[in-house]
């Protein structure tokens, strides 16, 4: 089974439902999608693909948000509140600082609950709804149990999550809480919690819907399908480069398989697909580390710390299909320490673009590319900020200046802003 760009993203159908399937990417094996909850394959237990009898073109693309792109979907239509559709910002004085060709930030945290997640819920809980489960589950850094709660609310669905104690900005929990997940604060990393869920799926207790579950990344894909026409409508062209923060590298992997799609269908050439650049804390490296040895496989890290809370993850579960990704497009991947982070939080919200850590590491990662010289001068450039700025109050607080107290009076004021 071949993950290149250039290999077909499809294969003959099997005998499944409405053209429809789940496809295991290490040995082939192919199994009907809704006769039966599986997360991964029965035979060898690689990771899953969705498959398509029909490849999507431009024209088949209709409407607005994560739906207009129902023709590279499972369904028509999802539980939605609705999602997608989201801000491609231009930021100039960015861009000239950073010395890029063009420079646009995706802001993902504009989706409903403030972060990409939504996309993959609102076709992961309808596939739940389709399949007829009783309780969805996940493990979280904080986004998806925010996503799962709401989209679960709005299904009227139970939901549980599962967060690492004290590692979840107050933003996601306040989230999860309010939109009536039950939660529960294990006392270990996120890895440890998605050991725990993946167990709990595969006793039958819960629904999976963590990026391991591939529909998830089905809506995911439609970032890379708006990124590529809104940019294409704006420039005339499709960007150089996609760069993106990684965690689990679901969303690397959507992305990469949304754009084979395109391939196979012949709506972009391969040459045009943007190279996809990872970019990880240094805290919690371990895609960076596979890319800079040339891995097949990852190293699990079991002790991880940054403060981009959402991605501090040691075992990236999507690296079988991210890693080629980042290879396959001419893509890397780069490391960032906390304080750069924290840094381009900063730049971006002088552009008026707030973002939560994790986000801003794109940018950071984009940076100190620019000052290794592995990014050129001439690209043009899309950086992915994936989740908002409220999502985490304090972080937000630390990066920013501290209010200044005044005296109740206008005379106060005057005196302490300068004005006299
Ligand atoms: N950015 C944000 C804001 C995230 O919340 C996450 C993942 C990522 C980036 C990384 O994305 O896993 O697709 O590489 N958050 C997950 C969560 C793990 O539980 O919310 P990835």
């Amino acid at each position: 089974m071949s993950l290149a760009l250039d290999a077909p993203a499809q294969s003959a159908p099997p005998e499944a439902d409405d053209g429809v399937w789940l496809e295991c990417i290490a040995c082939g094996g192919q199994f009907a999608p809704f006769d039966d909850v599986r997360f991964t394959c029965d035979d060898c237990g690689g990771l899953f693909e969705v498959r398509y009898a029909a490849e999507p073109t431009w024209d088949d693309f209709e409407g607005e948000g994560v739906w207009r792109y129902a023709a590279a979907l499972p369904f028509d239509e999802g539980v939605s509140l609705p999602e997608g559709h989201t801000p491609l910002h231009e930021v100039p004085r960015l861009r000239e600082d950073l010395g890029v060709n063009r420079l646009r930030i995706k802001h993902e945290g504009m989706n409903p609950t403030g972060s990409f997640k939504d996309r993959g819920m609102t076709v992961g809980v309808r596939v739940a709804r389709e399949l007829g489960v009783g309780r969805l589950a996940c493990a979280s850094t904080g986004n998806t149990s925010a996503a799962l709660a709401a989209y679960g609310a709005r299904a009227g669905m139970e939901t549980l999550v599962l967060l690492p104690a004290g590692k979840v900005a107050a933003g996601k929990v306040a989230q999860a809480s309010l939109h009536d997940a039950r939660i529960l604060e294990v006392d270990g990393n996120f890895d440890a919690c998605l050991d725990i869920v993946q167990e709990l799926a595969t006793r039958g207790e819960v629904y999976l819907l963590n990026s391991l579950n591939p529909f998830r990344l089905e809506g995911q894909k439609t970032i890379g399908f708006e990124i590529l026409e809104e940019f294409r409508d704006d420039h005339g062209r499709f960007p150089d480069r996609i760069v993106l923060p990684v965690g689990n590298a679901g969303n690397t992997a959507a992305l990469y398989k949304g754009f084979r799609e395109l391939v196979t269908a012949g709506a972009v050439e391969p040459e045009e697909v943007p190279a996809l650049t990872g970019v990880q804390a240094a805290g919690a490296a371990p895609m960076v580390e596979a890319v800079e040895e040339g891995n097949d496989g990852i190293r699990r890290w079991d002790s991880v710390e940054t403060v981009a809370t959402a991605i501090r993850i040691g075992n990236p579960v999507n690296a079988p299909k991210a890693l080629p990704g980042i290879r396959a497009t001419g893509g890397t991947a780069v490391a960032v320490e906390d304080e750069a982070i924290t840094e381009a939080q900063r730049d971006l919200a002088r552009e008026g673009v707030g973002v939560e850590p994790a986000s801003a590491a794109s940018v950071a990662g984009l940076r100190k590319l620019r000052e290794q010289g592995r990014v050129d001068a001439d690209e043009d450039v899309v950086c992915l900020t994936t989740g908002h700025l409220l999502k985490d109050p304090e972080a937000a607080y630390e990066a920013g200046d501290d209010p200044e107290p005044v005296a109740n009076s206008t005379e106060a004021v005057l005196e302490h802003i300068g004005a006299r």
